[in-house]
């Protein structure tokens, strides 16, 4: 396995070509999963809901208490640049704050020196396109997703292991995508992933123990604007075999849909009218321009 190509990355306010681009071997970034990142994309052009992606990276920030010199109004302008420097109009894009290196490589999360990272790459979908234009085959994992009263999954934490060890077990019984359940056995999400169904013609989402994802909120939105009713609510297991779609919602991927679960096939076993239309209606917004910030070369300073 190679690394990818080259590119520019931001670390600690310089742009280093990506081979040069380095952090060291102690940090608790990598030692403890001490940090919090973000992931936003863009297309056409524009990147997509800056904002709201850094006000959730503020706030991811302020509940594990790291504080990083550099104000997010400088972070959003590096954002705009690392984007602009490798030459970008499709991106993946990715912010990365960690509690960084201190005297000693221990778990001692006072007097660190931290770490913020900024990289973009060419658009990268969580799912494989083949995949996703026929659907995705879920398995609800027996590994349930971290309690709030452990790690609230609103932090968008460097501790991703519970979910790279929930897809695991979906690849090893041969599907393609993981389901989690919370501690109290309802649906939350998927590693990557806010999740959806429909019945009756309603969109519906869980409401707790998930990742407040900005695609989620998208997709909410524009049901409003289309006439879908929504409903934000616990959702049970059941509801995932007597549903007639269901669907993942990503910045890394967009709507995904989930044609089979546990291998019982969800409504007619195909992508659902109701996942194409909100589909549509997202990729229409995405070349629109809506809710984007232009990716200038002017900002480079
Ligand atoms: C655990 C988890 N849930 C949900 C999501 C979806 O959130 P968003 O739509 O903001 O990408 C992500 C994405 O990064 C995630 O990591």
């Amino acid at each position: 396995v190679t690394e990818p190509v080259r590119s520019v990355v931001y670390v600690n306010g310089k742009y280093r070509p990506s081979e040069e681009a380095t952090i060291s071997v102690f940090d608790h970034g990598l030692l403890y999963g001490d940090g919090v990142f973000d992931t936003m994309f863009a297309s056409y052009g524009y990147i997509f809901k800056i904002d709201q992606h850094l006000a959730r990276f503020a706030r991811s920030l302020r509940a594990i208490r790291l504080e990083i010199p550099t104000p997010i109004a400088d972070l959003r302008r590096a954002v705009i640049d690392t984007v602009a420097r490798n030459g970008l109009n499709n991106a993946y894009i990715k912010v990365v704050a960690t509690r960084g290196i201190s005297a000693e490589p221990l778990l001692d999360p006072r007097g660190c020196t931290p770490t913020v990272i900024i990289f973009a790459r060419p658009y990268l979908s969580l799912a494989d396109p083949a995949k996703v234009s026929t659907g995705l085959h879920a398995k609800v994992t027996s590994i349930r997703r971290v309690g709030m009263q452990a790690l609230d999954p609103r932090i968008k934490s460097l501790n991703y292991l519970n979910l790279v060890l929930a897809r695991m077990e979906a690849y090893a019984a041969g599907c393609d995508e993981a389901l989690l359940l919370d501690d109290h056995g309802y649906v939350c999400e998927a590693p990557g992933y806010n999740v959806f169904l429909v019945r009756e013609g309603h969109v519906v989402t869980p409401a707790y123990s998930i990742l407040e994802g900005i695609t989620r909120e998208t997709v909410l939105e524009l049901s409003a604007e289309l006439d879908i009713p929504s409903e934000i609510r616990a959702v049970s297991p059941y509801e995932l075999a007597v549903a007639d779609e269901v669907f993942l919602t990503s910045t890394a991927g967009g709507l995904v849909p989930i044609t089979r679960v546990d291998g019982q096939a969800v409504g007619s076993g195909k992508p659902g009218p109701i996942f194409s239309q909100l589909t549509r209606a997202y990729d229409a917004l995405q070349e629109s321009g809506r809710f984007g910030t232009q990716i200038t070369r002017a900002a480079i300073g």
